[in-house]
């Protein structure tokens, strides 16, 4: 995975980025609608990073995790993640988080922008996904912003730490990127 947009980088994740991944994935403000628990263990942090530097495609049914660097510095700010559908390798889920001190600079609208670009104009893909808790504002508004429509309002219906919590589902399909992008 390559791909350059006007301030960032998206690229397989190298050991260099281990600290920072660390630091970001344990930072409760980051973690907080994620799945991952706290702490976020070294062990962990070091598996990811092994099993996702040397992968350049896109997995089929597991999730694909992409660093998100600065393209001055090469250093990364947060990360991407991509899941193919088994039995229909046109249908893709995505993710994002990124390390607090860079909120609200439009980096992940312009990160998933790359990626969408990729998975709908070089990869084909019919139908991209991707849910948030309905507290997570961040994350609904930047899905919005990216043109992705909301398709469903699950209430209660996912257990974190023994309460029920409710979810957003958001879907674009490639017409709808395509119409976006000729301003329709
Ligand atoms: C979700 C997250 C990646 C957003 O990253 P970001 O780079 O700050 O997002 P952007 O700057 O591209 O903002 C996108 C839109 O969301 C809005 N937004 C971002 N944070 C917001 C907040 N806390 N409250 C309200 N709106 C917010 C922005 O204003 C922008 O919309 P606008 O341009 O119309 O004003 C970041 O908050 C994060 O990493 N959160 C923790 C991890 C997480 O929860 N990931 C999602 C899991 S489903």
């Amino acid at each position: 995975m390559y791909l350059q947009t006007t301030r960032l980088i998206i690229r397989n994740f190298d050991d260099k980025d281990l600290e920072t991944f660390l630091a970001y994935r344990n930072d409760p403000d980051v973690a907080r609608y994620q799945g991952w628990g706290l702490p976020y263990s070294r062990e962990k942090g070091e598996a990811l990073i092994a099993s996702m530097k040397s992968d350049s495609t896109l997995l089929l049914d597991g999730w694909s995790q992409f660093a998100v660097a600065l393209k001055e510095t090469d250093e990364l700010i947060g990360d991407l993640g991509c899941r193919i559908k088994r039995d229909d390798p046109r249908q893709a889920r995505i993710g994002f988080s990124l390390a607090s001190r860079y909120w609200r600079k439009g980096f992940i609208t312009e990160a998933a922008a790359g990626l969408l670009r990729r998975l709908f104009e070089e990869l084909n893909m019919h139908r991209v996904t991707a849910d948030c808790d309905v507290e997570n504002i961040a994350s609904y508004r930047t899905l919005e912003k990216l043109g992705f429509r909301r398709e469903a309002h699950f209430v209660e219906s996912f257990l974190v730490d023994g309460i029920y919590t409710s979810e957003y589902h958001y879907a674009m399909l490639q017409s709808e990127w395509r119409d976006r992008l000729k301003g329709g």
